[in-house]
């Protein structure tokens, strides 16, 4: 998928650094659009000069948009829009004077000049119906002020901030708290208040400092030294509330700052509880792990103590069969989310099967490349059973008589596809043998055929064993 700069390239004169600022304001824009109670459209200069194509467009979660259709794509002329042009033109914010008729709706539209190092490289114009704010109360005067403060930055290059951190930002909904130049708390919206309240704070924080209020430290005084976007949080018990502090610029002068304030105390907690479920899992895989070790060792015990050689054949089998299911838990364990990464499964069986299998006089390599991606135990258990069978084979029949050699594993991800390839450089599998397939084979092919996949043989230089199965059921 193009992203916003790569639209912006493909129909302006831009540059790439000209419209990843674009892209980066387009990021950042949300706040705004919800200060001004405004819907947000991002106009580019088209190539050919003679137009305004728009770009972006945005509306505010404060307010009503004016634009429920999708305006993206549209080109506008200067007659059109004359305040569009002369934003771009002079690089001044332009308000509109008067109101304008829409469809018999009153809208209000400013238009803000977006400049990048010294040039003016698009217009975000925020178009509003001025009935909601005929006689504006408080909230709303606080908001409006913000918002022309941040159109302004805007227009003198300095939003979006440089060095915005990642994460998303918290809405102005969520809650807005304003600070003076010297950091003093000058206005909290409803919602800041109630969050402050659960923090335990009942006595009036008006022109008090944060840092103050003994809730931890808070970023708003670097903000306002720094000129910079910081998050930061506060937090009581298990109320957290997460901060945005977004220093305002006059100029050079940082002249106050505002912070969006997001009660996340129910996010924490639903973390908590996800991760308590993670380490629950991780435990009973541990257990399994256990257990199936133990079992692994009984029969190596018993194995010792049989004569039949063909018996002690058997039972050492099925000490790997269920060391490759351990090691499949054994992963699980060292993993979040109850899955785990196929090749780290895959590189601890070859290990396993190496060490266990190829006698001291033998000299085979086993090597593990490449990676399956992250499967779930249903998945892992049969391919793990299956490799270790593969390399058994591998290791038991294709080099008779000290015949050295080499076998590898490869992994790999097609589309949906588990792609695991098992291939030796010994004396190459008789057709015969896959005919009548002893139990070793005949495990494998019921494992594969369960899981909807497919297994193909060639012989060439050895034996080439391609096992795919499909990754999403
Ligand atoms: N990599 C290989 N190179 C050469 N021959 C092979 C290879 N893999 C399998 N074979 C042949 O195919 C036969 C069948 O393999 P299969 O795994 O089914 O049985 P097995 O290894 O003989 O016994 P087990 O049941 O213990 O696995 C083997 O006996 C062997 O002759
Ligand atoms: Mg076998």
């Amino acid at each position: 998928m193009a992203t916003l700069a790569d639209r912006i390239l493909s129909v302006s004169r831009l540059s790439r650094a000209e419209a990843e600022h674009l892209r980066s304001l387009c990021r950042s824009w949300q706040v705004l659009a919800d200060l001004s109670f405004s819907d947000l459209l991002l106009y580019v200069r088209s190539d050919d000069e003679d137009a305004f194509e728009i770009c972006a467009q945005l509306r505010p979660f404060t307010s009503q948009t004016l634009y429920p259709q999708d305006l993206v794509g549209q080109r506008v002329t200067q007659p059109e829009q004359p305040i569009v042009e002369r934003a771009f033109r002079e690089g001044r914010v332009w308000a509109q004077a008067d109101p304008v008729l829409v469809d018999g709706i009153p809208i209000r539209m400013d238009a803000v000049p977006v400049r990048y190092e010294d040039r003016v490289v698009g217009v975000v114009t925020k178009e509003g119906s001025p009935a909601t704010s005929r006689r504006p109360g408080r909230m709303e005067q606080v908001y409006l002020d913000a918002a022309e403060h941040v159109s302004q930055m805007i227009s003198a290059g300095r939003f979006p901030y440089p060095d915005t951190p990642a994460g998303d930002w918290p809405r102005v909904g969520d809650g807005l708290l304003t600070f003076d130049g010297s950091g003093s708390l000058t206005w909290a919206s409803p919602n800041a208040v109630s969050s402050l309240r659960r923090l335990g704070l009942a006595q009036n924080v008006l022109g008090r400092e944060l840092d103050e209020l003994g809730l931890g430290q808070t970023p708003v005084n670097e903000a306002l030294q720094t000129a910079k976007l910081l998050d930061g949080e506060l937090s009581r018990g298990d109320t957290h509330v997460r901060l945005r502090v977004m220093p305002l610029l006059d100029g050079e002068q940082v002249v106050g700052a505002l912070a969006l304030a997001r009660d996340i105390s129910e996010l924490r907690q639903k973390d908590r509880v996800i991760s308590v479920k993670d380490a629950t899992i991780r435990e009973i895989h541990h257990r399994v792990k256990n257990n199936l070790q133990t079992i692994a060792s009984l029969l190596r015990l018993q194995g010792r103590r049989v004569q039949s050689e063909e018996a002690k054949a058997a039972l050492n089998e099925s000490v790997v069969r269920i060391g490759s299911i351990a090691l499949v838990h054994e992963t699980l364990a060292e993993n979040p989310q109850d899955v785990a990464e196929f090749g780290e499964v895959a590189r601890r069986i070859g290990q396993m099967v190496g060490d266990g299998l190829v006698l001291p006089h033998q000299s085979v390599d086993v090597k593990v490349s490449g990676q399956a991606g992250a499967l779930g135990a249903d998945l892992a258990t049969p391919l793990a059973v299956t490799l270790a069978e593969l390399l058994q084979n591998a290791i038991e029949h294709a080099f008779p008589d000290d015949r050295p050699g080499t076998i590898k594993v490869e992994l790999a991800r097609e589309a949906d596809d588990v792609i695991m390839i098992v291939w030796d450089d010994g004396v190459g599998m008789s057709t015969d043998a896959l005919g009548g397939a002893r139990l070793g084979l005949q495990i494998v092919r019921s494992l594969i055929d369960e899981l909807g996949g497919t297994m193909r043989v060639a012989a060439d230089d050895g034996t080439r064993v391609e096992v795919r199965v499909p990754a999403l059921r």
